[in-house]
Parts: C-alpha cells; sequence; structure tokens
C-alpha cells in the first residue's frame, strides 16, 4: 500500500467534490480516443462516478477501478454498482497493479499522480499493463495557479497552507505543468500535453466549492485540518480563518475561481 499519505483523506467534504465528477467535466481531452470495446482501467478511481462514465463510453469492453482506500473502493462498489455497468472495484496500489502486462487498452488517471510520492514510477505501471499502442492518460490540477477574485488574504494563506502539507506528504501540488516532464522520464516518447480548467462561478458552484473547502480546512473531523495541526502548518485559528476566507469567497457575487489542469495522452 502508498508508502506516503494521501493529503485530503476521504472525508464528505473530499468525496463531496469527488462525486461530483463526470467524463465530460474531468476527461474530456481523452473522450475522442474512446471507442465501444476497449478494456479500461481506471486508477485511483475514488468513487467511482468518473470511472462510470468511462464504462459507458466503452461499453462492451472490460472496465476496472482500483483504488488505495477500502472505503471510497466500497463506495464506489455501492454506487456504481446500482447501475447496470459491467464496472468492478478493487483496492490495489497504483504501484504493483494486480494485473498481467498489457491487460488492458486504456489506462486512466485523474488527480492522483500529484498525490503520490513517484509519479514517474507511476507511469511505468501504468504502461506495463497497458496494450502496445493503447493509451495511457493522466489529468492533474496546479494549486499555485489557482486563480480568483475578489481577493481574500486568508484565501491565499490556506492555498499555501496546503502546499507546505502536500510537500510533507511528498506530493506535488504543481503536478499539471510536470506530466509531460514525467511521461518522458518514464520513456514514453509519443505524448499530447494538453490543458484545460475548471471555472466556478455561478452561485450554486460557489456555494459548493466554497462550502466544501471551508470544510476541509475547518470543518469538524476534517483530515486535511488535522493534518495541518499535526505538522505545525497552521493552528485551530488559523484553521477557522482558512474556512470563513472560503465562505466570505462564496459568498460574493463577483466570486470567481478557475482551476488549471494538465492533461497528458501517452501512447503505450
Ligand atoms: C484526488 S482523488 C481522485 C479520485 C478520482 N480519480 C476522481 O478524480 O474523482 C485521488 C485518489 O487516489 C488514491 N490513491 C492515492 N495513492 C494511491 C496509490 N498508491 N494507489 C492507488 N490509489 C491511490 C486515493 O485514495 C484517492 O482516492
Amino acid at each position: 500500500m502508498p508508502d506516503n499519505t494521501y493529503t485530503h483523506g476521504h472525508d464528505d467534504s473530499v468525496l463531496r467534490s469527488h462525486r461530483w465528477r463526470t467524463a465530460a467535466n474531468s476527461a474530456a481531452y481523452l473522450l475522442p480516443r474512446l471507442r465501444p470495446g476497449l478494456d479500461l482501467l481506471d486508477v485511483g478511481c475514488g468513487p467511482g462516478t468518473i470511472t462510470a462514465d468511462l464504462a459507458r463510453k466503452v461499453a462492451p469492453g472490460r472496465v476496472v477501478g482500483i483504488d488505495a482506500s477500502a472505503e471510497v473502493v466500497d463506495e464506489a462498489k455501492a454506487s456504481v454498482g446500482r447501475s447496470n455497468l459491467s464496472v468492478t472495484f478493487e483496492v490495489a496500489d497504483l504501484f504493483a497493479l494486480p494485473f498481467a502486462d498489457q491487460t488492458f487498452d486504456v489506462v486512466h488517471a485523474h488527480q492522483v499522480l500529484q498525490h503520490v510520492a513517484d509519479p514517474i514510477a507511476a507511469l511505468e505501471e501504468m504502461r506495463r499493463v497497458c496494450r502496445p499502442g493503447g493509451v495511457v492518460a493522466a489529468r492533474d490540477s496546479d494549486y499555485p495557479s489557482f486563480a480568483f477574485a475578489p481577493e481574500v488574504e486568508d484565501l491565499t494563506r490556506a492555498i499555501a497552507a496546503y502546499g507546505k502539507l502536500t510537500r510533507v506528504n511528498k506530493g506535488n501540488w504543481d503536478a499539471a505543468r510536470h506530466l509531460l516532464g514525467w511521461a518522458h522520464a518514464a520513456g514514453y516518447d509519443d505524448v499530447v500535453a494538453t490543458a484545460s480548467v475548471w471555472c466556478f462561478a455561478t452561485d450554486q458552484d460557489r456555494t459548493w466549492w466554497g462550502g466544501l473547502w471551508a470544510d476541509r480546512f475547518a470543518g469538524p473531523g476534517s483530515f486535511l485540518g488535522t493534518q495541518l495541526e499535526a505538522h505545525g502548518i497552521a493552528d485551530r485559528d488559523d484553521l477557522e480563518a482558512f474556512g470563513a476566507a472560503w465562505r466570505q469567497w462564496a459568498a460574493s457575487p463577483d466570486g470567481w475561481f478557475a482551476v488549471l489542469h494538465g492533461e497528458i495522452l501517452a501512447t503505450a
């Protein structure tokens, strides 16, 4: 199992964000490469909403989602299991995938490589289970490029505190900009690199996005807040200020927030 800590944990403030994700809003760059009958692996699948959407695109191909967290795999099984899709979920470490070489046509990871200590080794293992000529696809965000208005000082401090914690946890908060280089270092020589954004600028989106981040920092039982305190990066007063800052931003009718993502499609 992973030798580093997944910074966000899997409390409700995190899963509220993951459950919103679809292939359209989080894997659009990959969709033109999909067709019925392809076998697809989704590594670090979380609660499996993107996995399920991808399964609809490749049916009747075999689709498997794996994640290191048994808790989130159970949630994926329960929610996607209610559909008629042919998808299975397993607990596994992406550095030791429980599949033979060349098992899948597509191996996908959304917002996973930013959280692992050795993203190059991860890309190598993803290629091992991908058939020659198949596609290894990854998309990650870039926290230092988060852009927002209006300016809220404690929001900038909150994002910087998150960045410090990712370094303690051996993650890369600027993964988006490194995906192409990591793929080259992993030995891929045919890589298409692109970028796309999530933008939150409606009342409904602001309430959802600002609220879930407020809870990640200051909510009861927040894994992120607990770690920030444990590592001396923030104290309780800071966490309360960070939560208030997210809510202040969300309450502004002028509130606009953009999350830059890097994407790669690498030929195996
Ligand atoms: C930000 S979440 C993304 C979940 C999903 N891909 C999505 O976008 O909704 C990252 C996921 O990667 C998983 N993860 C982190 N390290 C892992 C590893 N070494 N092996 C498998 N899963 C891992 C975490 O448990 C977490 O569920």
